[in-house]
């Protein structure tokens, strides 16, 4: 499988969700799917796939868990961009939800699309004890420890002089932790074993790591158009980035380290390791 053809999969299998004409008030779930449709890369899902395949199970079954990965993702983006956070008007080439819907709905809709991962996980047709560690993960990575305690970590050092470690916090934890988690959703979805669990969470820590680098390198250098999102927008928030803290060269060197040590970490748990060694470059060079 290609990244595209997973891409396509996920897409497709994204659109059955919370259609607007099931649902007796339409305002909510239309507000999710505008987010959830807008057309991301699909980072999250592809790897819970791929995952799920190197580690012997079936990926078709653990679509749910993929779609799961791709809303909580897409809740995180939202409620990312709302005024009382990143204050952003533009992501994934649209403006952004609370520009449309208003606040209300928009923090609503971010809410809601966490929930509705948790059921689609739980309703999938996975084996029980694979559904409910699964959901584990998710629930770990989302919540105090993860996203949530990342991004409050990220607002309350605004404006402050942070360490190199300190900015580490932030970042495995704001968007490390829920990559992490959907590379160990997907080894868990095919039932696959520790030492498989433990590969998948090392290589995803390193492509975090570099991902939210390469993140901040781009909200630098990229243009608008590029990105689909606004550029400056972490000067502008007085953000602490490893942008600002070492400038580009010392970024890429270290977006280069990372992006071996994920590949490294693979090597011994899984044999078929095209696919994942090369999202890894591909992801160290993206332009969006
Ligand atoms: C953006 O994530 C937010 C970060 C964690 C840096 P992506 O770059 O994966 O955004 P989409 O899903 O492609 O829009
Ligand atoms: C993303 O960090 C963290 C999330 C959990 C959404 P950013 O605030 O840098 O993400 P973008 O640049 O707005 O996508
Ligand atoms: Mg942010
Ligand atoms: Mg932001
Ligand atoms: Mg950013």
């Amino acid at each position: 499988m290609t990244a595209s053809e997973y891409k396509r999969q996920i897409d497709a299998a994204l659109e059955e969700y919370f259609r607007a004409e099931d649902f007796p008030f339409r305002g909510l779930a239309e507000a999710m799917r505008y987010s959830l449709l807008a057309g991301g890369k699909r980072i999250r899902p592809m790897l819970v796939l791929e995952f799920c395949r190197v580690s012997g199970g079936d990926p078709e079954a653990a679509m749910p868990v993929a779609c799961a990965v791709e809303m909580l993702h897409t809740y995180s983006l939202i409620h990312d961009d709302l005024p009382c956070m990143d204050n952003d008007d533009l992501r994934r080439g649209r403006p952004t939800n609370h520009k449309v819907y208003g606040e209300c709905t928009a923090t609503l809709a971010g809410d809601c699309l966490q929930a509705e991962a948790f059921g689609a996980i739980l309703r999938s047709g996975l084996p029980a004890g694979r559904r409910a560690k699964c959901a584990e993960i998710l629930a770990d990575a989302a919540g105090l420890d993860g996203i949530c305690g990342g991004q409050y970590l990220d607002m309350i050092g605004e404006g402050k002089e942070l360490s190199h470690e300190e900015l580490n916090e932030i970042n495995n934890r704001k968007t490390g932790a829920l990559l992490i988690a959907a590379c160990r959703m997907g080894v868990a979805a095919a039932g696959g074993s520790e030492a498989m669990l433990e590969a998948a969470g090392l290589y995803a820590a390193a492509v975090g790591a570099a991902f939210q680098i390469r993140d901040d390198m781009l909200d630098v250098l990229a243009t608008e158009a590029e990105l689909g999102k606004p550029i400056g927008s972490d000067e502008k928030e007085k953000k602490n980035t490893f942008m600002a803290l070492y400038g580009e060269e010392k970024c890429r060197a270290m977006i280069e380290r990372l992006t071996k040590a994920a590949k490294d970490a693979l090597s011994g748990a899984f044999a078929d390791t095209r696919f994942l060694c090369e999202l890894a470059d591909s992801l160290a060079e993206r332009k969006n």
